[in-house]
């Protein structure tokens, strides 16, 4: 467990960190720290304010400052003061960097040049206290932990108190709805569904036994062999979003592996039970589930059906394939996110600026997520960062590179297909127009075994 105060001369000081940003800026950045590290964040708009609050005799763990053009924040100027004074103090700096690095060898200097990139900052200030995801996990964020309502839906039992909140902001209340063991009315979560309730709260203390409980749930519905195609698809549906959601502050949990390895055993042996695609597919056409779900169930489903087309083929690439379907877009956290599929579609979408960044950077971001998945099949990982087609898994390219692997052609092609077919709803894969989008998408050499492949593969 980390100590949230730090003594100093004798006296215990809140752990704090200064933000030299704009409002914005400083909107994003504490929020972030705050709920994961739960540290308190004290801002300055300008360097002279910055430097106050330094001189007030403020201890600060680190202080992160993000200048900007023409903006009265001068990384130099806090630097040379620091220096002159002969303090220690950890400096991240954010955005572009205009400084010499080497008059401040002699200081904890890091720099960020990515100004979006919240993920880093944060973790690096983690490290800096020395702090584990453990303890990280053992820090309430705040008293009440949001849980999308629909997650509800696959618990007879709520593992917790469930609360509601009702009012905003100083008129905010939570009221307790459902006890820790008391069955979850579906009619009632229907209710608050229909009223526009998009979260139940539990208390955060309890988010790890919450995920826990429904991570079982969901595994008990995958084992059951009773289970009907569509109720082990809604299954599925469920713990994508439960680990997408979940990812980025449980890290890749014990959970979170289980959840995702059931999930891709479970596509593995759903085609191996339909020997014809299009009546997996078709039952994703017409089911309700989240597009990031029937996406990558899709791209599973035609993957796997080229694969069998190979004579190199073995069970490790099913897997590999498996895997990588389902965790390919994971750090896309809506489906509105996951419908961007090249440069046009994100400047149209309407995202925010830290939502395009994630979006141009979620092959590498999802593959690094990945990477620290113990035991995943070969090739996971680079197939991941390299599905767009641009080889560091950063932005969409429209010139492939040739040096792909037969694996990344093989599964760029079926994502791209499952992409075809579920957004223009064709009722039929075996259409000719999608063979000839599918191929007009990938028109280079290394694509040419694969395009053939996926055409017997239909056939
Ligand atoms: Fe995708
Ligand atoms: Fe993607």
């Amino acid at each position: 467990m980390y100590n949230l105060e730090k003594s100093y001369g004798g006296a215990q000081l809140e752990l704090r960190c200064l933000l030299v940003m704009n409002d914005k800026a400083f909107k994003i950045y504490s929020l972030n720290i705050q709920a994961c590290l739960n540290i308190e964040c004290t801002h300055a708009k300008t360097t002279s304010e910055a430097l106050k609050l330094i001189e007030k005799d403020y201890y600060y763990e680190f202080i992160i400052c993000q200048p900007e053009n023409n903006s009265k924040i001068s990384m130099k100027m806090l630097l040379d003061n620091t220096l002159n004074r002969k303090i220690k103090l950890k400096y991240i700096c954010v955005g572009e960097n205009p400084i010499e690095t080497n008059d401040y060898k002699e200081m904890y200097v890091t720099y960020m040049t990515e100004p979006n990139d919240i993920r880093s900052v944060v973790k690096y200030c983690s490290d800096c206290l020395g702090v584990t995801i453990e303890d990280i996990m053992s820090v309430p964020t705040s008293e009440y932990y949001p849980i999308p309502i629909d997650f509800f839906i696959c618990l007879d039992k709520s593992p917790s108190d469930t609360y509601i909140r009702l009012g905003k902001d100083a008129n905010e209340q939570y009221i307790k709805r459902i006890h820790e063991g008391e069955g979850l009315g579906r009619k009632a979560l229907d209710r608050y569904i229909s009223k526009g309730v998009k979260f139940l709260y539990i208390k955060s203390e309890l988010r790890v036994k919450f995920i826990q409980e429904i991570s079982k749930n969901l595994l008990v519905i995958l084992d059951d062999q009773t289970q009907t195609e569509l109720e082990v698809a809604k299954a599925i549906d469920k713990i994508q979003k439960v680990v997408a959601y979940n990812i980025d502050l449980l890290q890749v949990s014990e959970e979170l592996i289980k959840l995702s390895n059931g999930a891709a055993a479970s596509i593995i042996s759903q085609c191996e039970k339909n020997s014809k695609m299009h009546r997996l597919v078709n039952l994703m056409l017409k089911s309700k589930l989240s597009f990031r779900y029937k996406h990558s169930q899709v791209t599973a489903y035609v993957a796997l059906s080229i694969l069998s087309q190979m004579s190199w083929a073995n069970s490790e690439h099913r897997s590999t394939l498996s895997y990588t379907s389902f965790f390919h877009d994971i750090i896309l956290s809506t489906d509105a996110m996951c419908l961007v599929h090249n440069s046009k579609d994100l400047e149209q979408g309407n995202f925010s600026a830290i939502e395009k960044e994630i979006i141009e950077k979620h092959a590498q971001l999802s593959a690094e997520l990945i990477r620290k998945v113990p035991h995943v099949p070969a090739g996971v990982y680079s197939i991941i960062t390299q599905h767009h087609g641009s080889l560091n898994g950063v932005g969409f390219t429209n010139v492939v590179p040739e040096s792909l692997s037969p694996l990344v052609t093989l599964f760029m092609i079926a994502e791209k297909v499952a992409h075809i077919v579920l957004k223009s709803e064709t009722k039929e894969l075996l259409k000719k127009n999608i063979i000839n989008q599918v191929k007009d998408s990938f028109p280079t050499k290394c694509f040419e075994k694969m395009l053939i492949a996926f055409e017997e593969s239909i056939n």
